[in-house]
């Protein structure tokens, strides 16, 4: 497939399907080479759609065997069959059955979309255009159908029978090894959301009542032996479903909840009504096999899946083009449990760490897309950081400008008015309008234009007049596509900071919302603060209130004031973390040499020492991240141009040195205060407490003090846990020599029959910035950890080798060549996991001359071969233009 010769799908082109299928009938006979489906479909022409239109159903790879129409089967010369579509010529002009049969192989299926076996498990993924790889359909999401699966298998192969809905008949089919189980799901679903899975697996459950009294069966189901390992997954499922009722008003609807892991997945979970199915790796958690951060993430996706229940499937989207409508809005749900759970500073810090790392580089690159896109060939290549990330801040966004309760009153008009329906951001909007009495149609333009706004700002204090102007322009960058761009509405949370705190804000501006919050809609504005008793220093943007950037010319010491003394946690993280980024940035432009980079830790080193042997104590999550600096990434971000990687890691690695230096004695104290060898309990408080004696760690074993490796290896032994063993292991592998390799492989037989902690050591060796990283990526994908096949492997290995800043960006180009090989091998099997992969490109153009050649001829030659997947040449023929 060449891109230019692909379809552009454009929402402008949106019109109704001309035909609806109300009920779906699936018979499904599961075998592992050859599984039957036969589909019994309602049909009837859809009253907005065509009169007499011929009806055209989606496949993809398909083989017809059988086809009738209201029960008799259909002349040859009536319809035309073929791998990709199926097309009654001239159907009744009434309702009518189609009976459609078809024969698929699970077992080929490399592609994992539609049907397809993972370690002896039958599972699918339809999402967002798999269905169509089961049978022929009508396979988008405003088609919405009642659905009633029968699934039959071999009783000892398939003895779990999962689909969507509650489970209506079981029994044995007579004279056979084979068994059968019926599945009703009563509400009208997209053919996205629909799943089946069959195989041996073992589950915990749980019986739930909600809100409004009804009885739930809960269960989690994973492979044999592993139950052992479910049971955070079913305590996050129950206080994610407690939140939901509490907070968004709204109950589960049916009488069973069923998730499955499976160990081969495209991406980390699925939402299909009743029966999400997710990656193993979101699932599957115990101290010895899963790091703090995988619990937080199990956490977070076991939610957002089961969060899409109301948003995403009992409202729908109408179109793909509206992704954001459910996925944005989901990941905000997620992102609020979560804080509500943990720590909300804490969170917000990470999010907007992942939100800058992901995001920023992608709206700064040539793969910069609106959150609502207007254009595209592979939707595949659309469920990016903008839609969920970016898509999640419009929506906090609109939760500050309109008010929480406007924001609470808005959700459930949204909740009532479009239940049961395939809606549009439009729909969405305007129940927020109608519940905040505001017009929200310049707040839209986030929907439709790309680029990261700047917000440049500056502030005056006029000491005789006791006044305080602020003086405030934003600007958005053009992006492919969209060279002109309008102002956004930014709502700039701010305090005014004096010695003894916040000041009290008071102003004539009608841009000053009250409740320290500016409303900046136009490309520049200025608001005068009166009774301002003292110079104050500027804290704006607190909680990271727009996803922007922001210039704020802002002294060192006056920075250094707002991380000791702002109000807002965020901000005081980001004050400090503006002092280092500046020092790197100088660094990393080679504008100042590394002696000057010494020089400049010194402060940040002050700062820290006040810090550490102060509060930091008192909340050691939020600590740690004040420990963490910005990383590479987010340096040569910030330098934007020529950026030269091995530049940035020098100034880099210089900092951190120094600072662990400087820092010793109060790192070492953290070292023994938050012993490895406590109890280990997943709950945030403690996961806070290893997190900053890891980060901790980090600092002394890159300073190597007393000997890094010997730290590292102490705590390796010391440890009960797999956060404190992984921590060691990374922070051995900032350091060289033997140990290093000793402790790889003591790792390595410590858990050679743990693939999902396999990935973490796999991973950890990708991302080693020295030369002989390729050579060792290259000799691990021969190890029997390795697996081209798998896409959790493939991530840990080539996608965290794809992610190394200094090794990827080889000056040589070997680093390109050897990605974009692995993209031409993947892409024979699995489209998805190539094109994911080769996105590590996004950021070619802000390379230095030398190494932007050699991406951009990697990337020419993957454009160049022949017979690539869409997912592949789209991405390829995007991240070129
Ligand atoms: N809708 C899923 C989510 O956000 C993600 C998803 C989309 C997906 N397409 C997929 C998962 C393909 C696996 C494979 O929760
Ligand atoms: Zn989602």
């Amino acid at each position: 497939m060449r891109a230019e010769d692909t379809p552009l799908i454009r929402l402008e082109d949106y019109r109704p399907s001309d035909w609806l299928i109300d009920t779906v009938d699936l018979d499904i006979s599961l075998a592992p080479q050859q599984t039957r489906v036969r589909a019994l479909l309602g049909l009837r022409p859809n009253p907005a759609g065509q009169p007499g239109a011929p009806l055209i159903l989606d496949g993809d790879e398909l083989v017809l065997s059988a086809i009738k129409l209201d029960g008799a089967p259909l002349d040859a010369s009536a319809f035309t069959a073929g791998p990709q579509s199926l097309t009654v010529h001239a159907p009744p002009r009434r309702g009518f059955t189609l009976t459609i049969e078809t024969v698929l192989d699970p077992s080929a299926n490399t592609k994992l979309m539609g049907l397809y076996r993972s370690s002896k498990v039958y599972c699918t993924q339809c999402e967002a255009d798999g269905f169509r790889r089961i049978t022929y359909f009508l396979d988008r999401p405003d088609v919405m159908s009642v659905y009633t699966v029968r699934l039959e298998a071999a009783k000892t192969e398939a003895p779990v029978l999962l689909s969507n809905g509650n489970r209506v008949a079981t029994g044995e089919v007579p004279g056979s090894d084979r068994h059968f189980a019926v599945w009703h799901d009563p509400h009208p679903k997209p053919a996205y959301l629909f799943a089946l899975v069959g195989g041996a697996l073992d589950h915990v459950r749980e019986g739930y009542v909600t809100a409004d009294g009804q009885q739930v069966e809960l269960a989690v189901y994973v492979e044999p032996g592993k139950a052992g390992r479910a049971g955070w997954a079913l305590d996050s499922l129950v206080r994610c479903m407690r939140w939901d009722e509490r907070v968004f008003g709204r109950n589960y609807d049916l009488d069973v909840f069923n998730v499955v892991a499976v160990s081969d997945f495209n991406m980390g979970a699925m939402e299909n009504k009743g029966l999400n199915i997710f990656n193993d790796k979101y699932v599957l958690a115990d101290p010895q096999t899963a790091t703090d951060g995988d619990y937080a993430s199990i956490e977070a996706i076991i939610a957002h899946e089961y969060f899409h229940n109301w948003t995403g499937n009992r409202i729908t989207c109408r179109d793909w083009f509206q992704l954001c409508l459910k996925e944005g809005l989901t990941v905000f749900r997620d992102q609020e449990f979560s804080a509500d759970e943990r720590s909300r500073p804490v969170k917000r810090i990470s999010d907007v760490r992942t939100l800058r790392a992901t995001q920023f580089s992608e709206d700064a690159g040539p793969l910069a897309h609106p959150v609502r896109p207007r254009a595209y060939k592979e939707i595949n290549n659309f469920y990016t950081p903008t839609v969920y990330e970016k898509g999640a801040e419009v929506i906090r966004m609109l939760k500050v400008l309109i008010g929480a309760d406007a924001f609470k009153r808005g959700m459930d008009l949204y909740f009532e008015r479009c239940d049961g329906t395939a809606a549009t951001i439009e729909e969405f909007l305007a129940c927020f309008a109608e519940t905040s009495g505001k017009d929200l149609s310049h707040f839209a333009r986030w929907y439709e234009q790309a680029g990261t706004p700047t917000i440049v700002a500056s502030g005056r204090y006029d000491a005789r007049a006791k006044s305080y102007t602020l003086d405030l322009a934003q600007t958005t960058p053009p992006t492919p596509g969209q060279t002109t761009k309008q102002p956004v509405v930014l709502p700039v949370a701010l305090g005014l900071v004096g010695k003894g705190g916040d000041l009290p804000l008071t102003t004539g501006s009608s841009a000053y919302a009250g409740d320290g919050l500016i409303v900046l809609d136009q490309p520049s504005l200025s608001v005068v603060f009166s009774d301002v008793v003292e110079a104050p220093i500027p804290s704006l943007l607190r909680g990271f209130s727009a996803p922007v950037r922001l210039e704020l010319d802002l002294s060192d010491a006056d920075l250094l004031r707002l991380f000791s003394a702002d109000s807002d946690s965020f901000n005081r993280w980001q004050a400090l973390q503006s002092v280092a980024t500046r020092a790197l940035v100088a660094g990393g432009r080679k504008q100042i040499g590394l002696v000057e980079v010494q020089t400049r830790s010194a402060p940040i080193a002050a700062a820290l020492e006040a810090f550490l042997s102060g509060q930091a104590v008192a909340d050691p999550a939020f600590a740690a991240q004040v420990l963490r600096l910005p990383s590479g990434g987010d340096v040569a971000r910030e330098i934007g141009q020529d950026v030269d990687p091995d530049a940035i890691h020098a100034a880099h690695r210089t900092l951190a040195t120094e600072l662990g230096f400087a820092l010793t004695p109060q790192l070492l104290k953290l070292l023994t205060k938050f012993d490895a060898s406590a109890r280990y309990s997943p709950d945030a408080a403690s996961a806070g407490r290893r997190a900053l004696r890891n980060e901790a760690l980090m600092l002394l074993a890159v300073a190597d003090i007393q000997s890094g490796p010997a730290l590292a290896e102490d705590q390796f032994d010391m440890a009960n846990n797999l956060t404190d063993r992984l921590a060691a292991l990374s922070a051995i592998t900032l350091t060289t020599g033997e140990a290093r390799e000793e402790l790889i492989e003591r790792f390595a037989t410590l858990y050679a029959d743990e693939p999902l902690v396999l990935d973490k050591w796999l991973m950890a060796q990708a991302l080693i910035a020295e030369p002989g990283t390729l050579d060792r990526v290259k000799r691990l994908m021969q190890h029997k950890a390795f697996s081209l096949s798998n896409p959790n492997r493939v991530r840990a290995l080539i996608g965290g080798f794809a992610a190394n800043l200094t090794q990827f960006n080889r000056a040589d180009g070997a680093g390109y060549a050897f990605v974009a090989d692995m993209v031409i091998a993947l892409d024979r099997t699995n489209p998805q996991v190539a094109s994911r992969l080769l996105g590590s490109f996004k950021s070619w153009r802000m390379l230095e001359p030398i190494r932007k050649d050699l991406a951009q001829a990697s990337l020419a030659m993957v454009a160049r071969m022949p017979g690539l997947s869409r997912d592949v040449a789209d991405i390829a023929e995007r991240a070129l233009a």
